[in-house]
């Protein structure tokens, strides 16, 4: 990577718990020559572990708590103007454990991204591992995809690949699938922050080609 000689995309990550995914990312917006610095990160959860690992690393934090809401749509509106208080370019999700409304999605669409812990369009929403396993997947993995009103079901951008073993068990399986977040996660926001990424009527682009199967994780140049 040589420096970018434009001003860092800037992203907005939100959180409900432990993020490590956000410290990959904080780790990888240390270097100087990444694309894209974090200038926020938003909890709807004031005991977020997260919020320390921004605090840390001497991000903006703000908590916009789900329950001080009456609903879904009031809650989104101020997580809404919270965001945009800081003119993201491009807002992450993180291990954020709500559920948003399309008009939330739609304000950014094509630039919001998540990550889901299995090989979307398997194993969409919770327990991903234990249901991989009951189902006896040989492999499972991690996806980064473009948020969109469907739950997990944005178009992939990026995929890693985690071979299951035996005796595995969903936390030992998830602890190896999390590396591996930790891996696509920071190189999907480098594709967007290097306009390499875009969204285009439903399809992903990457250098203007359009994804037919996403990328994999190191099976691949990119
Ligand atoms: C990760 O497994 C991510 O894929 C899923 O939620 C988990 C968040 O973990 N969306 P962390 O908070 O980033 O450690």
């Amino acid at each position: 990577m040589t420096e970018s000689p434009v001003e860092p995309t800037r992203v907005v990550a939100l959180i409900s718990g432990r993020g490590s995914n956000l410290q990959a990312l904080i780790d990888a917006s240390s270097d100087r020559r990444f694309p894209a610095r974090i200038v926020a990160v938003i909890s709807n959860r004031a005991d977020a572990a997260g919020l320390e690992r921004a605090r840390q690393a001497k991000i903006d934090t703000a908590v916009v708590d789900h329950k001080a809401f009456q609903d879904r749509t009031k809650f989104d509106q101020a997580l809404l103007k919270t965001i945009d208080g800081y003119c993201p370019d491009l807002v992450v999700l993180a291990g954020f454990m709500r559920i948003l409304s399309n008009d939330f999605v739609d304000h950014y669409a094509g630039r919001m991204l998540n990550i889901h812990p299995s090989l979307l369009p398997k194993f969409r929403g919770l327990h991903t591992h234990e249901r991989a396993l009951e189902a006896g997947e040989s492999v499972s993995g991690a996806s980064v995809h473009f948020v969109t009103s469907e739950l997990d079901g944005g178009p992939v951008i990026l995929q890693a690949q985690v071979p299951v073993q035996a005796g595995d068990t969903p936390d030992t399986l998830a602890a190896r699938i999390l590396e591996q977040e930790h891996r696509i996660y920071p190189l999907a926001v480098q594709w967007f922050a290097t306009q390499r990424l875009e969204l285009q009527a439903g399809k992903v682009l990457l250098d203007g080609l359009s994804l037919v199967t996403p990328p994999v994780f190191g099976n691949q140049e990119f």
